[in-house]
């Protein structure tokens, strides 16, 4: 792989993403074979918004890779008031050998990605998601046996969360349906990206205003809160508004007899989602939040290793995701 950074989904080929969930798989079922991959190096973790698997998924997985991590609270960094991105960025590529920031505006990623020479990883913007998507994905092969050819059905807002499904779903060749109030859609651009990627791998995006018709025949359901971070004064609004996108019995009812329900957390039960859904037997939610450890290793152990030290050779193959 050539990419530097891990900033979006859309950055890499089909075949990197795949290879990274294959990698995932492979340090998840031998964790003990990537003790060292990383030692002695540092990952500064910067948030700007709250966090609990994203902090500690990365803590602890950097941690099991022979590194260390540095926790960087909004209120230490107070990035562009404080100090400007640039010379957070300057500063940073001095002491530590990669950055994961979860932040507002995706600009920033990408303006901390352009200033600094090591590499930076999303860990979210207000655009995208894309650590979740690779947990959510490795998730599905996991259960289902392959990505490729199944359908996925987001119902909620058109959000950075669905937009980072969107993108790994054409990378991996699965249907993705999004179903939103209307004015609620994913951003224009996300959803012809992942149009136009899927043509080469015979994924497909589709936008719909109907939860039935989304969740009809889907393999897995998933949804997200409907106010996200930075939007907590909408929350009163959109809960009138989302109200009939509620993820409920009748609606998980109408999917596959066998599908899983997926949701990347943190859940209000009652809202989005009702108990009866995600602590049913069919709900993985836990699994998929572990796996957010698994996939981000992978996505350290490429982007931090030292190209000098060997690494494990890749026995997992990458194209079974595809179920091929
Ligand atoms: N799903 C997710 O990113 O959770 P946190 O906001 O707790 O990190
Ligand atoms: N859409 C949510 C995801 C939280 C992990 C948010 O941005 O708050």
């Amino acid at each position: 792989m050539n990419t530097r950074d891990f900033l979006s989904i859309k950055d890499f080929t089909p075949l990197e993403i795949r290879y990274l969930l294959a990698l995932a798989r492979q340090i998840k079922a031998n964790p003990a074979a990537y003790s060292e991959t990383l030692k002695g190096k540092t990952l500064a973790m910067i948030f700007e918004k709250p966090s609990l698997r994203t902090r500690v998924s990365f803590d602890v997985g950097i941690h099991q890779l022979g590194g260390f991590s540095l926790y960087l609270s909004p209120a230490e960094i107070n990035l562009g008031k404080r100090e400007s991105v640039y010379d957070v960025a300057k500063n940073l590529e001095r002491m530590v050998q990669g950055i994961m920031i979860r932040t507002f505006a995706h600009e920033i990623v990408e303006d901390m990605a352009a200033y600094a020479g090591i590499p930076i990883i999303n860990g979210l913007t207000d655009y995208s998601h894309p650590c979740q998507a690779m947990a959510d994905y490795l998730t599905l092969w996991e259960v289902k046996g392959r990505v490729s050819g199944l359908k996925l059905a987001f119902i909620g807002d058109g959000n950075n969360v669905a937009h980072s499904l969107m993108f790994a779903g054409a990378q991996l060749g699965a249907h993705v349906w999004i179903a939103t109030p209307p004015g609620y859609e994913p951003k224009a651009d996300a959803i012809l990206w992942a149009r136009e990627r899927g043509h080469q791998t015979g994924g497909t995006c589709t936008i719909t205003n109907d939860p039935a018709q989304a969740v009809g025949g889907a393999d897995a359901i998933y949804t997200d809160v409907w106010a996200s971070m930075g939007q907590e004064s909408e929350a009163e609004k959109r809960r009138q508004v989302f109200l009939p996108y509620q993820v409920n019995g009748r609606l998980f009812g109408q999917a596959k007899p066998n599908a899983i329900f997926l949701h990347c957390l943190p859940a209000h039960r009652g809202d989005e989602v009702t108990h009866d859904v995600i602590d049913s037997p069919r709900s993985v939610v836990f699994q998929q939040a572990e796996n957010r450890l698994h996939a981000q290793k992978a996505i350290m152990v490429e982007l931090m290793k030292d190209r000098a030290v060997p690494v494990p050779e890749l026995v997992v193959e990458e194209e079974t995701v595809a179920g091929r």
